[in-house]
Formats: structure tokens, C-alpha cells, sequence
């Protein structure tokens, strides 16, 4: 029996979606009714309830699982709800874990997420559970946060100079996790998950501007105006410094790099921006 968490999310959604459609049948960690009702339209996704700040739950949720998906957002709480669910996943005896992480997680980085990711990763190894890392990029999927100023103001704002990223689509790094979660070969495996291309943001809207046909520029914000964008969403501030530290790692060009893993693993290229741009335009019209 395989167990996601953060099914109801951007990637362990569509995990779940990819899962379901192939007949594998799984359990999801789900914190309430709610968030359970999201999984409803899957018929091979049995959501269990629990939350990883209450490990009495996590164990029950653990309970005749032989491989995990462990993901989490990235809060102040994200390593400790990391570490329990590893303790109790070791406990539990369960097999494999197939941890979700970033591109260069390191315990020496000037960014929390990849400080954090990488304290998961040295844990997980310890403890002598099998697993394999998912080491993801920027996801594609975050620039549908840009189609309000797209729509207003014709513009992308980030903090980034002309520092390039090889942004990967969501769908990519689902279709990694389901191979690594149900094929065998994926053991002490760590993948590096990106894009087919490294582009600047300035690249990037002009790639917009011609799948929605109209003009759409990059204007680069100093990082304290982003601080102040990720307040008035109701950031809490670790994850907003967090984020201006990660843009600050794009910015000194340190997330450029690009891998053949996501077509290694599941013999497909990865998407590139012109690809996802194309399905996702109506998002971004809105
Ligand atoms: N965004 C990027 O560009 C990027 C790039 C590289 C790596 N990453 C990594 O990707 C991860 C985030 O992935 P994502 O965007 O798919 O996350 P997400 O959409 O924010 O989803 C987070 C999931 O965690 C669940 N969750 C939150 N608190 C929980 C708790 N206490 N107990 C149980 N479940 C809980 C949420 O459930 P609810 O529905 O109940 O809230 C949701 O299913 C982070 O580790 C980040 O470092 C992100």
C-alpha cells in the first residue's frame, strides 16, 4: 500500500490523478472532510484523516503502508513535520520513502527550503529507510500567480535580474513520483527535476506575450516590494523571507541547470515553457 501526503496540493494532487487513472489503489493524508471531499471524483484514493503536527495519526495513517510519498508545504513547521513523519514511517517498518525536495538541498545554503530539504534527506538516510529524492525546480505552475498583473498591467514582476531558470511543469515531476512510488529501480536514487531549458523572466514574458497575443514585460522589483507583495497575501514571514531567498538564488543564475532525469525516468521529455503555456493560456486570461 502506498500513503501520499500533500495530496490535496499542487503536486500530490496530480499524483493522486495519475495513480488513480492507472487502477493503483493508495491512501492520502488528508486533514478534514474538506480537504478529503477534493479526492472525491478518484475512486482508487482512500483518503484517511490526520495531520503531520499529530503523530498518533501519522502512525495510524502509516499503518500497513509499505511506501510513502512525503511532502509537505514549506513553513516554519515543514522540517519538524518532515522528521516525525520519518521517525514514524521507520517505526512503522514500512519500505520506501520517496521524498519531495529542491534543486541543490543543502545544509549550507543561504535558503531556508534548501537547508531544511537537505536536514529531511540526511534524516531519511540515517535512518536506513529505502528512498529516492525528488529534487525539483521552480515549478512552471507558479507563474499563474502573475495572470492579475498580466491582466492589469501587461507585466511579471520578481526579483530575479536576468538570472535564468529551468522552471519544470508540475505534470512532469507527478509522472517521476508515480514511477519512483510503483516501479522498482528507484532505490537510493536522488533526481534532479527541471525543465528542458534555462530562461530569463524577461524570456519568459515574451513567451506569455505570444501565447496570449498581446504584449506582456518583465519589471525587476527589488526584493523588498516581493516581501511586501507575499505580506498583503498573508505570507507568514519565514515563508515570505524564504521566498525572497529562493529568488535570490535564481537571480545569481545557481538554479540554470539542466538534467535528463524526468525523461531517464519516464522515457518522455520533459515539457518545456512553450508546451505548458499552451495548455495553461485560459488560466492565464483568466
Ligand atoms: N513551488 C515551487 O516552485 C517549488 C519548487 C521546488 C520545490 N518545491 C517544494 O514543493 C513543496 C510544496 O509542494 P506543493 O506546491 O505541491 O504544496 P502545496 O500545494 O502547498 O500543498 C501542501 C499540501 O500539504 C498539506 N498539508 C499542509 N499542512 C499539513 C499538515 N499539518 N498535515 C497534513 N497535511 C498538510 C496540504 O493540505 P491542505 O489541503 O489540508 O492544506 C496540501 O495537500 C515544498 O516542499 C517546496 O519546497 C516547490
Amino acid at each position: 500500500m502506498i500513503l501520499l501526503t500533500g495530496a490535496t496540493g499542487n503536486v500530490g494532487f496530480e499524483i493522486a490523478r495519475i495513480l488513480d487513472q492507472q487502477g493503483v489503489t493508495a491512501k492520502a493524508l488528508v486533514r478534514s472532510p474538506a480537504a478529503a471531499e477534493k479526492l472525491a471524483g478518484f475512486s482508487h484514493i482512500i483518503p484517511v484523516e490526520g495531520d503531520l503536527d499529530d503523530a498518533a495519526s501519522v502512525a495510524a495513517a502509516l499503518e500497513g503502508v509499505e511506501t510513502a510519498f512525503l511532502l509537505t508545504r514549506s513553513s516554519e513547521r515543514a522540517e519538524a513535520q518532515q522528521l516525525g513523519f520519518v521517525t514514524a514511517a521507520k517505526a512503522a517498518g514500512i519500505r520506501h520513502i520517496v521524498k519531495f525536495s529542491q534543486v541543490h538541498a543543502d545544509a549550507a545554503s543561504p535558503v531556508r527550503f534548501l537547508r531544511y530539504h537537505a536536514a529531511v534527506e540526511a534524516a531519511i538516510k540515517a535512518s536506513g529507510l529505502s528512498y529516492t529524492f525528488l529534487r525539483a525546480n521552480l515549478f512552471m505552475q507558479e507563474l499563474l500567480a502573475f495572470g492579475e498583473t498580466i491582466r492589469q498591467q501587461g507585466n511579471i514582476f520578481a526579483p530575479v535580474g536576468d538570472g535564468a531558470v529551468s522552471l519544470v511543469d508540475v505534470r512532469d515531476l507527478a509522472a517521476v513520483a508515480v514511477a519512483a512510488l510503483t516501479q522498482p529501480g528507484h532505490d537510493g536514487k536522488s533526481y534532479d527535476l527541471t525543465g528542458p531549458e534555462a530562461l530569463t523572466h524577461d524570456e519568459i514574458a515574451r513567451q506569455i506575450g505570444t501565447v496570449l497575443g498581446r504584449e506582456v514585460g518583465y519589471v525587476d522589483i527589488a526584493p523588498e516590494q516581493m516581501r511586501q507583495v507575499l505580506r498583503d497575501y498573508h505570507f507568514p514571514d519565514w515563508q515570505a523571507d524564504g521566498v525572497i531567498e529562493d529568488y535570490a538564488h535564481y537571480a545569481r543564475g545557481e538554479a540554470a541547470g539542466i538534467s535528463g532525469d524526468i525523461e531517464k525516468v519516464t522515457g518522455r521529455k520533459a515539457r518545456s515553457l512553450g508546451v505548458f503555456l499552451g495548455d495553461y493560456a485560459d488560466r492565464l486570461r483568466g
